[in-house]
């Protein structure tokens, strides 16, 4: 089984970035066990989304490694990443408004199949179920795979689209960055449930959030960034929203660093 051995699915050693004068992210140290959802959390400008772009070859750290099942790995970009199983998900939709959930699911990375001689023609079928098995497994409510645009889908149900995109595609790790900011209430419920189906594949999640019932009740992992650094990291222990609070505001490095 996957992670049996405790190698964690993914992991960052001593990540550092700076802007200028700028301390954006200062020698941080990151695991992601298999099955786990591991919570980044910080006030605004602490450093989480500049973390999440290192993880994820959109930004290069001054210095700092990066680990997939314990191998060394590096990314020229995200594209890149995605290929070696790294998946972002981010707040700002990238999805294409006017193509359908298979489209989405498969832009960029289509099947093909063989037509006449070399000629290789899109395998449609093929792409159809497999994207109508992935939204059944994951139990996500949606009108059609096939048909109707994602634009013209709830935010919610977009968001469960690209999220599925990603569990679809990860080998290791799906990261995400404030997925149900731009969500209502009942919205954000479906994509909460939705990480969680994809917790119990054995995929590794990252996941930054400002809502703190939704980390309370989630994480089985909390980070704490605080300008920049980590100061916190907590495995296997269940925190409150208070506790999540003061670690957040008081940093309370002393007791608490991992
Ligand atoms: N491209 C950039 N150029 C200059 N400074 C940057 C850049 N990206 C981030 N920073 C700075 O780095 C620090 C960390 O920013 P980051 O976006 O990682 O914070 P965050 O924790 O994601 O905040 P928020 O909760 O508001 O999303 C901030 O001071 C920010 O202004
Ligand atoms: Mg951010």
């Amino acid at each position: 089984m996957r992670g049996a051995t405790g190698v964690p699915a993914y992991e960052a050693r001593g990540l550092t970035k700076r802007y200028g004068h700028i301390e954006a992210a200062t020698d941080i140290s990151i695991e992601f066990h298999p099955g786990e959802i591991t919570a980044i959390v910080g006030d605004n400008g602490a450093g989480k989304s500049t973390l999440i772009k290192m993880l994820t070859g959109a930004v290069r750290p001054d210095s700092g490694t990066l680990h997939l099942g314990g191998r060394e790995v590096r990314f020229h970009d995200p594209l890149d990443a995605r290929l070696q199983g790294v998946e972002v998900v981010y707040q700002e939709l990238a999805l294409a408004a006017n193509l359908d959930v298979t489209a989405n699911v498969f832009l960029g990375r289509e099947l093909r199949k063989r037509a006449f001689g070399p000629l290789r023609v899109l395998d449609k079928k093929r792409m159809a179920a497999q994207a109508r098995a992935e939204v059944a497994s994951l139990s996500i409510n949606l009108p059609a795979v096939v048909g109707p645009v994602v634009g013209s889908m709830s935010g919610g149900q977009r968001q469960c689209v690209a999220i599925a995109r990603s569990a679809f595609w990860a080998k290791d790790i799906v990261l995400m960055d404030e997925p149900t900011a731009a969500l209502g209430l009942r919205e954000s419920t479906a994509v909460l449930e939705l990480i969680t189906s994809i917790k119990e594949r054995g995929l590794a999640i990252g996941l930054i959030s400002h809502a703190l019932p939704h980390v309370s009740e989630l994480a089985d992992h909390v980070v704490v960034l605080r300008h920049g650094r980590k100061v916190a990291d907590i495995r296997h222990e269940k925190l409150t929203v208070q506790q999540l609070m003061g670690l957040i505001v008081e940093g309370n490095p002393a007791a608490r660093v991992g």
